[in-house]
């Protein structure tokens, strides 16, 4: 006879293992282009990153809209997405520091087309102490990462929530988690897309509308080599096309707001958030510090 306590420690094992390996996902193209196209809009997609998640969703039969403000970069991107997977591509050219502009831009290039979804890849980030920041550098972090954003949320899911469907993805990161110090501008305001992301999920979800954030730890761009040694990448570091595949793959999944991509990533931020919170600052600090100081 199997003990009671027996199913339940089977059961949180069960829950365990589904969190550490996520759930089971990924729509037939055809559902997915229905419930997210036919256009998406891709923040921040002239490079890494964003190329992956614009080839991600091209694979999936929609369209893409990509904004960057590098004509040059972004316009190939375009090209090889039209080549490789037979779909339309538009350039925006727009500094997302600039909220309104963005809209507008925006707004002109989806006006004779129908955008569902949109993946907000962009960042501002900088290393260093937060008082050496430049009032000018703090307005970008909030301009890039808080403003357009929130902005860009509020007109187009109004759009979704009428046409009872659509996606947005924030991509945010583990930094987010606690406020890191050398990053400080970046983390808080990663740690505000974590916040909107979940509450907005909870608002659209009724609406049939869904808002996930992706809560990345490292990612093998060019972003992160210009800040560390290859050799001093975060363990779970993870390619733009894995990060890619398994973040829009859970827009779908309705496994709640909040994803961390890669398994060894989930398990580390197990262990830390079961840490007092002064000890898991200072060690997400420390660690950053020491790497920070190998590549100057
Ligand atoms: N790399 C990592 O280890 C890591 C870890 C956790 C989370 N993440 C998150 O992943 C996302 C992408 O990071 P990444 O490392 O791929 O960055 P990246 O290599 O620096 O690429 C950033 C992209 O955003 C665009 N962009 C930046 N500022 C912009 C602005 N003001 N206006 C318009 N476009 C702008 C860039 O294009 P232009 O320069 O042409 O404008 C580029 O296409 C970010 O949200 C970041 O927080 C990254």
């Amino acid at each position: 006879m199997v003990s009671f306590k027996t199913i339940v420690y089977g059961i949180l094992l069960a829950l365990f293992a589904y969190y550490v390996y996520g759930p089971p996902h990924k729509l037939e193209p055809s559902v997915f282009r229905d419930r997210y196209g036919p256009w998406c809009v891709i923040a921040g997609a002239s490079q890494g990153l964003g190329e992956a998640f614009a080839r991600e969703i091209a694979s999936r039969g929609l369209n893409v809209i990509l904004l960057a403000r590098r004509e040059k970069e972004t316009g190939e991107v375009a090209e090889r997405i039209r080549r490789d997977f037979n779909v339309e591509a538009r350039v925006v050219v727009a500094d997302l520091s600039d909220g309104d502009s963005v809209l507008q831009k925006l707004e002109q290039a989806s006006s004779d087309v129908t955008v569902g979804s949109i993946i907000y890849n962009a960042a501002w980030s900088n290393t260093g102490y937060f008082l050496d920041r430049t009032e000018q550098e703090l307005k970008m972090a909030v301009g890039v990462n808080v403003q357009t954003l929130t902005l860009l949320s509020n007109r187009f899911l109004k759009k979704f929530k009428q046409n009872k469907k659509g996606g947005l993805l924030i991509i945010s990161s583990v930094a987010g988690l606690f406020g890191v110090k050398h990053v400080l501008a970046y983390s808080s305001t990663k740690a505000f897309q974590i916040a909107f992301a979940r509450g907005l999920w909870d608002e659209m979800s009724e609406h049939n509308v869904d808002v996930v954030v992706s809560v990345a730890g490292g990612i093998r761009t060019t972003g992160l080599s210009t800040v560390l040694d290859a050799e001093d990448y975060p363990p779970g570091t993870q390619t733009p096309e894995e990060v890619a595949l398994e973040s829009v793959s859970f827009m779908s999944a309705k496994g709640g707001p909040v994803l961390i991509p890669g398994s060894l990533n989930r398990l580390m931020q197990s262990f830390l958030q079961l840490l007092p919170s002064w000890a898991s600052t200072k060690l997400i600090g420390y660690n950053l510090e020491k790497r920070l100081r190998k590549k100057q």
